[in-house]
C-alpha cells in the first residue's frame, strides 16, 4: 500500500516555489549579502525580499524580521532575549502549561538564572482564560509568551485579548506560531503581540530558517554576538538560501484558501471514525478553535503507539511515550485533564496541501478495520 503523510504539524515537505527561489543559491550566487560588489548583489537583493515576503505575511515592517535557524531560536530569543535586556525591570515570565519545550525548556534555564515563571492552566479543550493572564501579572513581569496554536491538539490561544491585557500593563507579548502560519490569518497587529515566531519547515520551506517578529521599539539583547547582521540582533552571515526557500513559502501561505479543503478532509475523518467507533474515539482539543488540519483522537482504552506500529506505512504522532515499559501521557494531555484510558491512546493526525480524499477514506477504513477486529 502507497504510503499515506499525516504528520504536516511535525514537517511539511518543501514547496516547488520555496525550491524554485533556492535554486541560484546553490549555483552561482554565492556572494556574502553584507559585501558591496558585483558577487554580492544577487544575494543582497534575493535577502532583502525575502525579508519583505515574511513581513507581507506577518503585516509587519521588513525590518522587524529578524531570521533564525528555526522556530527554537526564535523562541529562544525571544525570552532570553528580553530577560537579558529587561531584567533590570523585572523577573517574572508568564506563560502556559501547553507549550512546545522550545518555550519551556528556555523558561526552565531562565529559572535557573533568578527568573520566576508561571505556568499558566488550560481548560479541557486546551485553552488558557485571559483572566488568568491579567490576574498572573505584577509589577515585576517583563514578558508574557502564549503559543498561538498547539502542536498536538491544534487548539487555538486567544491572543488579541491577551495581547489587550498586555499593552494595557505594558508587558511584551510573545507568541510561537509556528503552527499556525499558513493555517490561520497571523497578522501580528490583529493578535496584539510584540513578537512572533515563525518555523520554515511548518509551512513548506526547509528545515533550519526561521524568523521572529520584533516590534520595532522592542528591546532585544542578541543572543549570538558577532558583526551587526539582522540589525544587531542575530550575528552570523545570513542563509540566502534558506531564507529565499522561507520568503516563497511565506509567499504561498498568504492564500489561506487551500485549507478549506483540507479541513473538510480533517472533518471528514472525524466524522468516518465517529460514525464507525462511536464513543469508543474521543476528540482532544477545542472543537471550533482549532487548526483546520488538525485532529487529535484518543482510541480509548488503546495504546496509541500500538495502533499506528499496525496501520502500515501511515504517518502520524502519537499523544503517549513509552519510558522504561510505562506509557506517559504528553505533558499537554495532561494539562488539559485527559484521563490516562484516553490519553494514552491519543493519535494526532495532521493533514496538508497534498493530503486526498482517498488517502483519507483509507486510513479511516483501516482504522475502524483494526479496532473492530481488536474487540
Ligand atoms: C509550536 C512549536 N514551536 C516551536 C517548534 C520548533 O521549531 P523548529 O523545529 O523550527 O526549531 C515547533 C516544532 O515542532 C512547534 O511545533
Amino acid at each position: 500500500m502507497a504510503p499515506i503523510y499525516l504528520d504536516y504539524n511535525a514537517s511539511t515537505p518543501i514547496d516547488p516555489a520555496a525550491a524554485a527561489a533556492m535554486r541560484p543559491f546553490l549555483d552561482e550566487a554565492f556572494g556574502n549579502p553584507s559585501s558591496a560588489h558585483w558577487a554580492s548583489a544577487p544575494a543582497t537583493l534575493a535577502l532583502a525580499k525575502a525579508r519583505g515576503e515574511v513581513a507581507a505575511l506577518l503585516g509587519c515592517a521588513a525590518d522587524e524580521v529578524v531570521f533564525t535557524s528555526g522556530g527554537s531560536e526564535a523562541n529562544n530569543l525571544a525570552l532570553k532575549g528580553t530577560f537579558f535586556a529587561l531584567g533590570h525591570k523585572g523577573e517574572h515570565i508568564i506563560t502556559t502549561a501547553v507549550e512546545h519545550p522550545a518555550i519551556l525548556a528556555p523558561c526552565r534555564f531562565l529559572e535557573r538564572l533568578g527568573a520566576t515563571v508561571t505556568y499558566l492552566p488550560v481548560d479541557g479543550t486546551g485553552r488558557v482564560d485571559p483572566d488568568a493572564v491579567r490576574r498572573a501579572i505584577t509589577l515585576r513581569t517583563i514578558l508574557i509568551s502564549v503559543m498561538h496554536a498547539n502542536n498536538e491538539v491544534g487548539t487555538i490561544q486567544p491572543l488579541a485579548e491577551i495581547g489587550a491585557i498586555a499593552r494595557e500593563h505594558g508587558v511584551v507579548f510573545h507568541s510561537d506560531a509556528a503552527q499556525s502560519v499558513g493555517k490561520i490569518p497571523t497578522s501580528v497587529d490583529e493578535l496584539g503581540v510584540d513578537l512572533l515566531t515563525i518555523a520554515g519547515h511548518k509551512l513548506y520551506a526547509p528545515k533550519g530558517v526561521g524568523a521572529l517578529y520584533v516590534r520595532r521599539d522592542v528591546k532585544l539583547e542578541s543572543l549570538i554576538h558577532g558583526a551587526g547582521h539582522e540589525g544587531g540582533r542575530r550575528a552570523g552571515t545570513e542563509s540566502v538560501l534558506l531564507a529565499a526557500g522561507l520568503g516563497a513559502a511565506c509567499m504561498l501561505a498568504q492564500n489561506l484558501a487551500p485549507m478549506s479543503r483540507v479541513q473538510a478532509l480533517r472533518d471528514r475523518l472525524w466524522q468516518e471514525l465517529q460514525e464507525q467507533l462511536g464513543d469508543r474515539v474521543r476528540l482532544n482539543g477545542h472543537p471550533e478553535w482549532r487548526l483546520p488540519n488538525t485532529l487529535s483522537v484518543s482510541f480509548v482504552g488503546r495504546v496509541g503507539a500500538e495502533i499506528l506500529a499496525r496501520l502500515d506505512g501511515v504517518a502520524a504522532s502519537t499523544g503517549s511515550a513509552c519510558h522504561a515499559g510505562r506509557i506517559e501521557l504528553s505533558s499537554v494531555l495532561v494539562a488539559m485533564g485527559v484521563p490516562p484510558e484516553a490519553g494514552m491512546g491519543a493519535i494526532r493526525f495532521s493533514l496538508g496541501r497534498r493530503t486526498t480524499a482517498g488517502e483519507i477514506h483509507s486510513v479511516s477504513k483501516r482504522l475502524s478495520r483494526l479496532l473492530a477486529a481488536a474487540g
